[in-house]
Order: C-alpha cells, then sequence, then structure tokens
C-alpha cells in the first residue's frame, strides 16, 4: 500500500480513520437493513435465534446506520471542513484520536448489547446507562475538538457550514444528556426519571430533534461545504444561508409533539408543534434551494459528474421529505399516516435520498485529498454506485407509500354495522409485495455500497493514481 503523504498543516489522520468507517458502517448498518426487511418477507430468517429477532435487530440497524454510519460521516467531514475553513489544524490531535476510538467503542458496545435484548426501549437513545455515560464523554470532547479548532481560526469570519456544525455538536449533546437521565438499578437496567406522559415529550424532544440536529443540522453543514467546492461555484446567497440557519434551528425545537399525535399529551402541544412543522417547511425549502441554485451555470457538470449528481439529488429529497414531513404532521393526515409504513417511506426518503446520498457524495469528494491521490480510482463505479443508490431509494420509498396508504385506509375501513372490514392480518398480506420491492430496493443500496468500498480500496492502496504534489493539490 502506497504511503500517505502528511498534509503541514491539517490533521487528515482523524478524517481519513472516520472516513473509512463511513464506508465500513454504511455496509454494516445497511446489511442489516436488508436483513430486517427480508425478515418482513420471509420470518423465517430470524432462525428462531433470540438474537436474530426482528425486535432485536431493528434498533441494531437504526443505530448503526444513523450513529455509526451517519456519525462517522459527520466526524469527517466536520473534521475536514473546519480544518480547512478556519485554515488550521484540529487544536488537539489527541483528544481527536479519542473522539475516533471513543466513538467506536459506542458503536461496538452497540452492536454488542442490543442483539442481547439490553436496551433502554427509548427509541434512537436504545443504549444503557454506561454506555451512555462513554457517549456523552466522546461527544462533549468533539464539541471542544471543533469549537477549539473555530476559536483558534486564522480567518476573520466563522464560514456558514461551521454554523450548521456547531449548532448539531451543542444540540446533540443538550438532548442527549436530558433524554438520558435514568436511576440505574443494576450494571444494564435502568428506568427514566420522567414518569409517563412526560416521558413520552422528552423522548420525542430528543428523537424529532434528533431529525433536526443529527440528520439534518449536520448534514447541512455537510452540504454548505461540499456544493460549492464540488460544483466550483459559491454558495447561491451568503444571506440566504444566515436567515435558513436562523429560522431552521428556532423552529425546529418545537415540532417534536408531532410525533405523538392522539396521545395522552396536552391536546394544545399537538396543535402547537403540527404549526411548527408546517412553518418549517420554509427554512428546510430555504436551504434546499440555497444549494440548488448554488448550480446556476454549472447544471452541465452534472453530465459528467456523477460526484455532484449525488449531492444534487440529495438536495432534491430532502426537499421531498421536508415537504412530505409538514404534510404528514397535519393531525387529519396523521390520522390515516400514523404507524403504517408511509412513516417508514418518509424516513427513508430522508435517511438514504438525503443524509446517505451527500454523506456519500462528501466522502468521495474527500478521499482522493485526504489519501494524497490524484481522483477516485474509478469515476464509472461512482456512476454506478449513483444509478444504483437513485434506483434503491426510489424503489424503497415508493414501495412503502402503496404500502402505507393502503395499511392507512384498510384499518380504518368499516361496515355498515361499524365492524372493521378487515383484520390486522389482511392488511399484513396486502403488504407482502411492497415488502419485497423495499427488499429489492435494499439490495441495489448495499451492492452501491460494496462497489463504493471497492473503488475506495483501489483509491488507497494504487501507487499508478499519482499522488498528487501534496500540500498545494491536497489544498485544491
Ligand atoms: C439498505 C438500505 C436500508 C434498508 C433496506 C432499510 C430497511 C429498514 C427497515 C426494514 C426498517 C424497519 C421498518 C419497520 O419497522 O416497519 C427500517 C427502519 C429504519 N431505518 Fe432503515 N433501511 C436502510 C437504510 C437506512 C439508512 C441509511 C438510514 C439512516 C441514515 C435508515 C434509518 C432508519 C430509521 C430511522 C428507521 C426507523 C423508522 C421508524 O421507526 O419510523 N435506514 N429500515
Ligand atoms: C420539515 C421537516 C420534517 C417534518 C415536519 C417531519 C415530520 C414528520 C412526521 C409528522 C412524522 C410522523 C410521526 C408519526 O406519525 O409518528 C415523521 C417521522 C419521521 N421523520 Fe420526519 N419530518 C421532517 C423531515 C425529516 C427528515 C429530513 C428526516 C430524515 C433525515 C426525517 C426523519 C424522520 C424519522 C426518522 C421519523 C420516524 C420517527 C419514528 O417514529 O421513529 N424527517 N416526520
Amino acid at each position: 500500500m502506497s504511503t500517505v503523504t502528511e498534509h503541514p498543516t491539517y490533521n487528515y489522520k482523524v478524517v481519513r480513520q472516520f472516513a473509512i468507517m463511513t464506508v465500513v458502517w454504511g455496509i454494516v448498518g445497511m446489511s442489516v437493513g436488508v436483513l430486517i426487511a427480508a425478515q418482513l418477507v420471509w420470518p423465517a430468517l430470524n432462525f428462531d435465534t433470540p438474537w436474530l429477532t426482528y425486535g432485536r435487530i431493528r434498533p441494531l440497524h437504526t443505530n448503526a446506520v444513523i450513529f455509526a454510519f451517519g456519525g462517522s460521516a459527520l466526524f469527517a467531514t466536520s473534521y475536514y471542513v473546519v480544518q480547512r475553513t478556519c485554515q488550521t489544524r484540529l487544536i488537539s490531535d489527541g483528544l481527536a484520536a479519542f473522539t475516533f476510538w471513543g466513538w467506536q467503542a459506542v458503536i461496538v458496545l452497540a452492536a454488542i448489547t442490543l442483539p442481547m435484548g439490553l436496551t433502554s426501549s427509548k427509541e434512537y437513545a436504545e443504549l444503557e446507562w454506561p454506555i451512555d455515560i462513554l457517549l456523552a464523554v466522546v461527544w462533549v470532547s468533539y464539541a471542544i475538538v471543533f469549537l477549539g479548532t473555530v476559536k483558534m481560526r486564522k480567518t476573520s469570519h466563522i464560514y456558514v457550514g461551521n454554523w450548521f456544525y456547531m449548532a448539531f455538536i451543542i444540540t446533540v449533546a443538550v438532548l442527549h444528556i436530558v433524554n438520558s437521565m435514568v436511576i440505574p438499578v443494576s450494571m444494564w437496567k435502568s428506568y427514566s426519571v420522567y414518569p409517563g406522559a412526560v416521558d413520552a415529550m422528552v423522548q420525542w424532544w430528543y428523537g424529532h430533534n434528533a431529525v433536526g440536529f443529527f440528520l439534518t443540522a449536520g448534514f447541512l453543514g455537510m452540504m454548505y461545504y461540499f456544493v460549492p467546492k464540488q460544483a466550483e461555484r459559491p454558495i447561491y446567497s451568503y444571506r440566504l444561508s444566515i436567515v435558513h440557519f436562523w429560522a431552521l434551528i428556532a423552529t425546529y425545537m418545537w415540532a417534536g409533539g408531532h410525533h405523538l399525535h392522539y396521545s395522552a399529551l396536552p391536546d394544545w402541544t399537538q396543535s402547537v408543534a403540527m404549526v411548527m412543522s408546517l412553518i418549517l417547511l420554509a427554512p428546510s425549502w430555504g436551504g434546499m434551494i440555497n444549494g440548488m441554485m448554488t448550480l446556476s451555470g454549472a447544471w452541465h457538470k452534472l453530465r459528467t459528474d456523477p460526484v455532484l449528481r449525488f449531492l444534487v439529488v440529495s438536495l432534491s429529497f430532502y426537499g421531498m421529505s421536508t415537504f412530505e414531513g409538514p404534510m404528514m404532521s397535519i393531525k387529519t393526515v396523521n390520522a390515516l399516516s400514523h404507524n403504517t409504513d408511509w412513516t417508514i417511506g418518509h424516513v427513508h426518503a430522508g435517511a438514504l435520498g438525503w443524509v446517505a446520498m451527500i454523506s456519500i457524495g462528501a466522502t468521495y469528494h474527500m478521499l482522493p485529498k485526504i489519501f494524497g491521490k490524484a481522483q477516485m480510482w474509478s469515476v464509472g463505479l461512482i456512476n454506478a454506485h449513483f444509478w444504483l443508490a437513485t434506483v434503491g431509494t426510489v424503489l424503497y420509498i415508493c414501495a412503502m407509500w402503496v404500502n402505507g396508504i393502503l395499511q392507512g385506509l384498510m384499518w380504518r375501513a368499516v361496515n355498515e354495522d361499524g365492524t372493521l372490514m378487515f383484520s390486522f392480518v389482511e392488511a399484513l398480506e396486502a403488504s407482502h409485495y411492497g415488502y419485497m420491492v423495499r427488499w429489492m430496493g435494499g439490495m441495489f443500496w448495499v451492492t452501491g455500497m460494496l462497489l463504493m468500498a471497492f473503488n475506495t480500496w483501489q483509491t488507497v492502496r494504487k501507487n499508478s493514481n499519482a499522488p498528487v504534489a501534496t500540500a498545494a493539490a491536497q489544498a485544491a
């Protein structure tokens, strides 16, 4: 394997580590996704083994894709972007290395404990208290490295991408610490300090802002750096980016109640959440438009550049899911969509179409630079990956729309005498074909990720892929 020329100023080692783990955890997390998708088609695939049952590996999937794959992409890109836009090295190599190994340790512990059935049973916050404490320590260290680096910047202003990364880092720390307040009763069992409906409200304040800050604000930070870079155009409007930032973070906080419509939550709280979710359409689309319009005068590049295509298509899915979300938060719409596959389709329009696509585009942009290579080993393979990912996402979300609306309508259909027209099992049977299509979509995705792994491997190891003249090219 060729040696990597170290950048004279920046710490690229930790960026390389996180970038590689983005690809690795992407494959692992999505493969588990494919497995649970297959279990919904062929239930026998749990092999009558407790740790392979759907209930245990579903949270393994969500944790692996959100925190291991998405998290590694966020760490890699944020460390890359903050150094380059602040023109300074990370404030501490040691602490940055700690965040890498600490984060990997959290992931491995999650991968062991979740299949064992050790869980707090709070969605996206399933890990038990000892792992939560480690996670909090790692995250605070991350905040110190990132904010400290911004403080030591050699530029006068703070680039807007860093604003988004900072909001994401600070908010996730607050969310995680507040939502994880528990009373431990043993090493692997604890109970929430919050009672009943308050616990539900805190959980979905956490859950929704995990979407808003982990799955959105952080990736918008990515968008603000990598879209202009790859398009070789300045961001469309700097003014819009500031409005976008403040409007988005001010609105997201109030919308979590839409996960608890028609529940024990006070009615007015549900209505506030609905209104705030509708308002959220505006800043979300403001950001999407800012990214899209950056391509003005550069649209022709989409013909030849699959990396740019990943970035732009991710913005389209972002626009789509942030239109769908506010619609689903309207109480009468939610009465149909809630608990159906429509929600799952919405999730993956955001998660695959937006989060995964932008992460992959950004990673393809970074990989040659951080490994001191001229370019990725094969542009053709990036192109193949792009099409597999796009078609896979479309198959997934269309199947879930059909299933979701079908389920919602079947569940509420009543006979003249008021009895239910369909049993639950009949609705499940009707969902079978949709589940097969979703599984196929997942297979497309995993195949694309395997191509990415191969392309990355070749890029890193091939000497023929001439190393660029070190610092000058790496700084491009
Ligand atoms: C190969 C790609 C993927 C496949 C096949 C897949 C499959 C699945 C399946 C079968 C479920 C359970 C649905 C249910 O219980 O009805 C699920 C849930 C979920 N997945 Fe994925 N997934 C994939 C990629 C991703 C990615 C990349 C992310 C995030 C970045 C993600 C985030 C989630 C979340 C948040 C849920 C829980 C949704 C909810 O509770 O409403 N998935 N996935
Ligand atoms: C304006 C933006 C958005 C709004 C207003 C919104 C609204 C909603 C609504 C109403 C639900 C259904 C709640 C339920 O019936 O249980 C939902 C579920 C969900 N959304 Fe969004 N959404 C938005 C954007 C996004 C994006 C961009 C993503 C992903 C990157 C995302 C990820 C999720 C997840 C993971 C769930 C499932 C939560 C669960 O039940 O486990 N959302 N969203």
